[in-house]
C-alpha cells in the first residue's frame, strides 16, 4: 500500500474525532439550494482543516470540496475530493452516523479511497489494485442474492422531482429483498455494501464527493459501481449510482 494511506487516514481521523464532541445547542445551521439542503459551520471549519492538511502532503494536488470549493480534475496528477460531514442532516439531528469521506485521485481515476465513522470508530481505506480493508482487516463484499439480502438506499432527499421515482425504484428492490435500510450518508451506505453487510445501495442523483471514496472502497472489496444506466461513474458532475456486491444483474430491478 502506498504510504500516502497512512497519512491520510491519520489526517481524517483527528478532523472525525472532533464531530463527536462537538455540542449539539453549538450547531448553526444555514440552507443550501435544494429540498432541506443544509450545512453548519463545522461542515465548513472541518473542509478547511482537512484542505490544509491534505495539501501538506501533496501541494501539487489539485482539491475538490463540497463546501464551495470547486476546484478542476487533473488529467494528470492528483486531485482531492472531499466530503467533511457526509450525513450533515444526521449530524445536526444528533443521529450519531456521520463520515468523513475523501478520495484521491490520480490522473483523474479513483486512486484512494478513505471513510472514517467517528461514532463507532470505523476506518475504511483502498488503494487501487491493492483491495479494501476496515480497521485494518482485509473486507469482501458478501455473496447473497437480493432475495435473502439487504437493499440500500438514498432518496436523493435534495431534489423533490425525484421522490417518487425514488420509491418506486425502492419498492421494486424491496419486494424481493429481506429488508431495507436508509443510512442518511452515501459514503456509509457504499461502506456497508463494501464489507458485506448489504448487498445493493442506489440512489438517483449524488455529487462525486458523496461517492468518489466509496466507490473505490466497493470496487476494491470486490463489487461493482455504475450509474443506474449502467455507464461509468463520472467526477466531473453529478449522478445517479448503483452499487452491489455483483452476484446479479440488478438492472432488471430498476425498470
Ligand atoms: C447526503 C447524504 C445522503 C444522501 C444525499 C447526500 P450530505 O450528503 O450522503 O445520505 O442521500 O444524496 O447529498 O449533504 O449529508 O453531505
Ligand atoms: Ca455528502
Ligand atoms: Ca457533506
Amino acid at each position: 500500500m502506498d504510504e500516502l494511506i497512512d497519512e491520510i487516514e491519520n489526517i481524517v481521523k483527528v478532523c472525525a474525532k472532533q464531530i463527536i464532541n462537538i455540542k449539539q445547542e453549538t450547531i448553526k445551521i444555514d440552507n443550501k439550494e435544494g429540498v432541506g439542503n443544509i450545512v453548519t459551520q463545522y461542515d465548513k471549519k472541518i473542509q478547511e482543516e482537512l484542505k490544509a492538511e491534505l495539501l501538506k502532503l501533496l501541494p501539487e494536488a489539485n482539491f475538490i470540496g463540497e463546501e464551495n470549493d470547486y476546484g478542476e480534475i487533473l488529467e494528470t496528477g492528483y486531485t482531492f475530493i472531499v466530503d467533511p460531514i457526509d450525513g450533515t442532516t444526521n449530524f445536526s439531528r444528533n443521529l450519531s452516523l456521520s463520515a468523513i469521506s475523501v478520495a484521491l485521485l490520480k490522473d483523474a481515476e479513483p486512486y484512494i479511497g478513505v471513510c472514517y465513522n467517528p461514532y463507532i470508530d470505523e476506518m475504511f481505506v483502498a488503494q487501487k489494485g491493492k483491495g479494501a480493508y476496515l480497521n485494518g482487516e482485509s473486507i469482501n463484499v458478501s455473496n447473497k442474492k437480493l432475495h435473502e439480502g439487504i437493499v440500500l438506499t438514498g432518496n436523493a432527499p435534495y431534489y423533490a422531482d425525484m421522490r417518487e421515482k425514488s420509491l418506486i425504484t425502492l419498492k421494486n428492490f424491496a419486494q424481493i429483498a429481506s429488508d431495507f435500510r436508509r443510512f442518511g450518508s452515501a459514503v456509509i451506505e457504499l461502506c456497508n455494501i463494501a464489507c458485506g453487510r448489504a448487498e445493493v445501495y442506489f440512489e438517483l442523483k449524488l455529487q462525486p464527493w458523496d461517492y468518489a471514496a466509496g466507490m473505490l472502497i466497493v470496487e476494491e472489496a470486490g463489487g461493482k459501481v455504475t450509474q443506474m444506466n449502467g455507464e461509468k461513474m463520472t467526477f466531473d458532475k453529478p449522478t445517479s449510482i448503483l452499487a452491489s456486491n455483483n452476484v446479479e444483474d440488478y438492472f432488471k430491478y430498476l425498470q
